[in-house]
């Protein structure tokens, strides 16, 4: 943390929207002075360190089998570098090819670049018979803006997105694996709550940053062995039907 007067200074030198991230670069990256990149979106979009150290951890713990991790929607990389420490192979998927460049170097930048693979591709094309060890995403929120409605509706396409958390969620807990989504702290939890499929084992947790509420992380596994029946497939048509229904009302 900056002293008041420093801070105070480096608000005259940036627009207040950027001084804002810039005095937070330690807590976004403890290496930033070793050259790591971000664009305008990565800035306000990047995971805090010790947060996405945690939420991999965490995953880790889940999981019954650590081998392979994914990150969704993996930005400059911030929990892609951070899921490393804990998994032997992480992929990083990312729509922008310039993020993904970046999320590649500031792996190297952290020593991980040879646990990481990065694929420049839509999420949602990737995502069909997916079987992964752990899941993160950390979807577009619709940047700060997120922060000035009452709460954050599940049921709403995700800005730039063009899918709801709804329909990620459930194209997601097919991997298998451990799924964890980074989500607004003014996420609707009974919505949430509602989306979850009955079977599955779920907790939610407040990512708290220095005092700062930054988001909940929600944990999510399908709740079954490998040799028990997927029961969500029979749940499935009326869950979807509903789904599709409350989106489109949304929109
Ligand atoms: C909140 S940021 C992720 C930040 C990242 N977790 C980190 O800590 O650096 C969300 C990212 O999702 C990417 N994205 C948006 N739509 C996507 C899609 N359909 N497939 C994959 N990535 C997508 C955006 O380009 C953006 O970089």
């Amino acid at each position: 943390m900056l002293d008041p007067s420093t801070a105070a200074y480096v608000r005259t030198l940036l627009p207040r929207s950027a001084a804002k991230y810039w005095m937070q670069r330690y807590s976004l990256f403890s290496r930033f002075d070793n050259f790591v990149q971000l664009d305008t979106e990565g800035w306000w979009s990047v995971t805090p360190e010790v947060l996405a150290a945690h939420q991999a951890s965490r995953s880790r713990e889940l999981c019954a089998r650590g081998l392979v991790a994914m990150d969704a929607c993996c930005g400059c990389g911030g929990n892609v570098i951070q899921m490393a420490g804990v998994f032997p192979v992480v992929i990083g998927v990312e729509i922008s090819p310039k993020r993904v460049e970046m999320a590649r170097h500031n792996s190297s930048v952290y020593d991980v670049a040879h646990k990481c693979q990065f694929l420049c591709a839509d999420f949602f094309k990737v995502a069909p018979g997916l079987k992964v060890d752990a899941l993160f995403m950390s979807p577009p929120w619709g940047g700060p803006k997120y922060q000035h409605v009452n709460t954050f509706d599940v049921f709403y396409p995700l800005v730039g997105f063009n899918k709801s958390l709804l329909r990620l969620l459930d194209v997601t807990l097919d991997c298998d694996g451990v799924v964890a989504a980074f989500l607004p702290r003014n996420t609707d939890l009974v919505q949430l709550a509602a989306v979850v499929p009955e079977h599955a084992v779920w907790e939610v947790e407040r990512a708290y940053v220095n005092n700062k509420l930054k988001g909940i992380t929600l944990y999510c596994h399908p709740g079954r062995t490998p040799d028990q029946p997927n029961v969500r497939l029979e749940a499935d048509a009326e869950y979807m039907a509903q789904g599709a229904h409350m989106e489109s009302s949304a929109g």
